[in-house]
């Protein structure tokens, strides 16, 4: 790091841990601070331009300079800055974007849970699902399915839902209970010969298996992100989700869609159970809720789970669990402006429309010398960077890594997954002649991670 002393970069590193960076790189390598937004566009404090590739997070659907967004949430500051929902209190926003949640949802849902995070919300799914089985006088009915390569979130309970090594070793997880099956890569895990179909039939056996290795009696929930983001970008194989929850109904366990990252739009559709056919019984949404302006995330529950809770919340005295922000009047005024640009804005047509420019560019990828696999659907995807293309060799993080930084470099924000993919997942207003750009950028990208492994001699 060439930073001075009392530098911005300097006082970074001396004073902020940072999520999922190596703590001892960063002391040497210091941040890139990002300092302004517009549009898909961020700038970093030496005002230097990159293309938001991937959205923040994958969470800033609407772009970094939203009025309305803003608007929302100084409108609703000035109104009422802060009101919790515990103890049948309520606000007007929290009310209002809950009714529209529940209007939108893709299957039939009864009741909207709010918190602040996508990890804050899987533990209540998980909190739900074990209440719901106890209300149910079925106390062994606990153990939640999730899937290697899986990623929902980083508390204790959604970090062991969580099926990636970095996250669990150390920090002694996956918590009793919470079970891993294989996941839906099929690039990766298909047998040589397996089409995507005979892959899905393998990966729904495998969780019958295990079900009955189990006891049907104990197992739960399974939960699944429609698309895999932290895990790759993966798109799930065809009839993947019709075979796993043909498996599901058969022994009575809920299905969980952790719809973080793809719903609102990311698919094209509303939702990407609608993409894939997926019948929820609990939904999970956070992120493009409110194009992450603001934290706030949802837990949609349907009758038949939302009944039996009240049912035996009702036996207790009370539901017992809650955040001090859950429904806070200014997050939720900020996501229920959200889903009403989504509307006057069709996003939902937009994403189509731009969607064929950028998966034809992604597609093209696959031309190249180290991509052995590019895809994706609506505005996310990813390339797998391998050695050799026949045997599917891949370099391993360290090369996901540089190739990331080399995206940097050019002028365009992606992100390693997974350690072996580059992911794209851009603002959602993204337009075709900043999808060229993007593309652009990332093929050069893609060409200095070739010179560099070849000049490493990996290849
Ligand atoms: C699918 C999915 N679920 C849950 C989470 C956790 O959300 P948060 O980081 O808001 O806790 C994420 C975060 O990336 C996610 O991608």
């Amino acid at each position: 790091m060439s930073a001075v002393i009392n530098s911005p970069h300097a006082r970074d590193v001396a004073s902020i841990l940072h999520p999922m960076t190596n703590p001892g790189k960063h002391e040497k390598d210091g941040p890139l601070i990002l300092d302004e937004g517009k549009g898909v566009y961020v700038k970093d404090l030496e005002g230097n331009e990159y293309i938001e590739g991937m959205a923040g997070l994958w969470c800033t659907s609407l772009g970094f300079s939203n009025e309305r967004l803003i608007d929302a949430a100084v409108a609703q500051m000035r109104k009422l800055p802060t009101y919790h929902t515990f103890f049948h209190r309520s606000n007007m926003p929290a009310i209002d974007l809950a009714e529209k949640l529940l209007s939108l949802a893709p299957v039939p849902m009864s009741k909207v849970w709010f918190a602040n995070s996508g990890s804050e919300a899987n533990d209540h799914m998980i909190k739900f699902v074990w209440f719901y089985n106890n209300a149910l006088d079925r106390p062994e009915k606990k153990k939640i399915i999730a899937r290697h390569e899986g990623y929902h979130g980083i508390a204790v309970s959604s970090a062991s839902l969580t099926g990636l090594p970095p996250m669990h070793k150390g920090f002694d997880l996956p918590l009793p209970g919470i079970l891993h099956t294989g996941s839906a890569h099929y690039y990766r895990h298909g047998l040589p010969g397996d089409n995507e179909e005979e892959f899905s039939t393998r990966r729904a056996d495998e969780i019958e298996a295990l079900i009955l290795e189990e006891g049907p009696e104990t197992v739960a929930a399974f939960v699944a992100e429609p698309v895999m983001g932290a895990g790759g970008a993966i798109t799930p194989p065809e009839t993947y989700f019709q075979k796993i929850q043909a498996v599901l109904k058969k022994y009575d366990i809920l299905m969980v869609a952790d719809e973080v990252i793809t719903g609102f739009f990311r698919t094209g559709e509303r939702f990407a159970c609608e993409t894939y056919g997926i019948e929820p019984d609990i939904i999970i949404n956070a992120k493009q809720l409110s194009s992450a302006y603001l934290p706030i995330s949802s837990v949609m529950l349907n009758e038949k789970v939302y009944s039996a809770i009240r049912d035996y919340a009702d036996r207790n005295g009370i539901l017992g669990t809650g955040f001090t922000y859950s429904g806070h009047p200014v997050s939720a005024a900020v996501a229920l402006e959200t889903l009403k640009i989504y509307d006057d804005i069709d996003i939902g047509n937009h994403v189509k429309h731009v969607s064929k420019l950028a998966m034809e560019r992604l597609d093209a990828l696959n031309e190249h010398p180290i991509v052995g696999d590019a895809k994706g659907v609506g505005l996310i995807g990813s390339v797998e960077l391998v050695k050799d293309k026949e045997t599917k060799e891949n370099f391993g993080p360290e090369i996901a890594m540089w190739a990331s930084e080399a995206c940097t470099r050019r002028g365009v924000i992606l992100r390693p997954c997974a350690g072996i993919r580059v992911a794209f997942c851009p603002p959602l207003i993204i337009e075709d002649n900043e999808i060229d750009a993007l593309f652009d950028r990332w093929e050069l990208a893609l060409d200095d991670t070739l010179e560099h492994v070849r000049a490493q001699g990996l290849m």
